[in-house]
């Protein structure tokens, strides 16, 4: 039996999709009523996902779409890169689907934004639906529309915004994710804290320990704000010409640390977590925020299991990787600090204060 706990509206200038959150959704049809009826469907998963739920989400959709089609891609951040983007185009092209094909991205950040991508280009757009079922994607990647493959020179370089037509967040997907992904996820929901929401940070805090145990009503409640915040910030920046550029507290150098170790040994949410530590001292450095404000970033990062201290690369290695950064203009380097307790913003650095701070941070 499905149950939507939630429902969240994600309102763009000429679209609105919404966010549907609960249990049981992949074996419900109703889950799927906003999604365009077509003769062909294609259900992109990889090997550690699909044995799991595709059979299950396969079902459920054989019963909205003509046919359903199923493609099992190589796992992990490593293979989000061109050769796999290319195994999704081959299929669709070998069964000669057409811009009526609906594709359905079940998996992790890596298969969303993969799928999202292939979704944008093929005929130059057909519709797609996000299905996470990482804590990370449910909170974060599988909302707003963000959609990308990486580079060796830089992370998620090469993309699109596309917005999906329907996020179905199904909880019980959680139930089998390894405690080191649940933590990365967890990365993703503290992020919020302290960019938008001062009282989540402190939600976050009292319920941390109830988040890693994947107490139920914790976790409906994490994802629900995590996506209610990245809606509302969406909403009104869909392309990062502002605001949007907040959610990436921690990014910049998580993806230095991402792309310097080769992607797929630090994951995602870990190499974020420690860059919040990072980010959260330069913000405390510039002024912007007190060492007990910034303590107390660092210590959730840590109590969720998240590394705390960054790879000794070398200040001037870190700051290299960085100027390839998104938010770097003209060459000059941008980060997101907090200027206040549940308010972020965009600023840049000195580099002799950035060396420190690195320093600071690295094992
Ligand atoms: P991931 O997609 O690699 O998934 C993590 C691991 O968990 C994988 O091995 C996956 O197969 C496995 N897995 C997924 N669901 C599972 C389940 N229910 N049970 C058991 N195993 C499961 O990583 P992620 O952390 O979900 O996503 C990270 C990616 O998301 C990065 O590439 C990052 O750049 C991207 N991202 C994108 C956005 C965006 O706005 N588009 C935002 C944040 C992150
Ligand atoms: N995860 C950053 C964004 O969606 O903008």
């Amino acid at each position: 039996m499905s149950t939507t706990s939630h429902q969240i509206a994600i309102e763009l200038a000429d679209r609105r999709y919404d966010i549907l959150i609960g249990g049981g959704l992949l074996g419900s049809t109703a889950s799927f009523d906003a999604v365009p009826r077509s003769r062909t469907a294609l259900i992109v998963s990889n090997t550690t996902v699909a044995p799991l739920y595709a059979q299950q989400l396969a079902t459920t959709l054989g019963k909205i779409h003509g046919e359903v089609l199923q493609l099992v891609l190589p796992d992990g951040e490593a293979h989000k890169n061109w050769e796999t983007l290319n195994l999704i185009f081959d299929r669709l092209l070998a069964q000669a689907c057409d811009r009526k094909t609906v594709l359905y991205a079940l998996g992790g950040g890596v298969i969303g934004d993969m799928t999202g991508f292939a979704a944008a280009c093929y005929m130059r757009g057909v519709p797609y639906v996000q299905v996470p079922t990482t804590l990370l994607a449910q909170v974060d990647s599988s909302v707003g529309g963000k959609t990308a493959i990486n580079h060796p020179a830089g992370k998620n370089m090469i993309g699109a915004f596309y917005q999906p037509r329907l996020v179905v967040a199904d909880l019980d997907t959680l139930a089998s994710l390894p405690e080191r992904e649940l933590a990365a996820g967890l990365a993703e929901v503290i992020k919020y804290g302290p960019i938008a929401d001062d009282a989540f940070l402190d939600w976050i805090e009292e319920h941390l320990d109830a988040l890693l145990r994947r107490d139920r009503p914790a976790l409906a409640h994490a994802v629900r704000r995590s996506c209610e915040i990245k809606a509302w910030v969406v909403g009104q920046d869909e392309r990062e010409s502002g605001l949007r550029a907040i959610l990436n507290f921690g990014h910049t150098f998580g993806h230095a640390i991402e792309a310097a170790l080769g992607y797929g040994q630090w994951l995602h949410g870990e190499a974020v977590g420690c860059g919040m530590v990072m980010a959260a001292d330069l913000s405390h450095r510039l002024g912007m925020i007190d060492r007990a404000y910034m303590e107390r970033i660092a210590n959730l990062v840590e109590r969720a299991g998240l590394p705390t201290k960054a790879p000794a690369l070398g200040a001037s290695t870190y700051i290299e990787l960085m100027r390839v950064d998104k938010k770097a203009d003209a060459g000059k380097l941008q980060f997101v600090l907090i200027e206040a307790p549940g308010r972020a913003g965009v600023h840049g650095a000195d580099e002799r204060l950035l060396a420190d701070v690195i320093d600071a941070h690295c094992a």
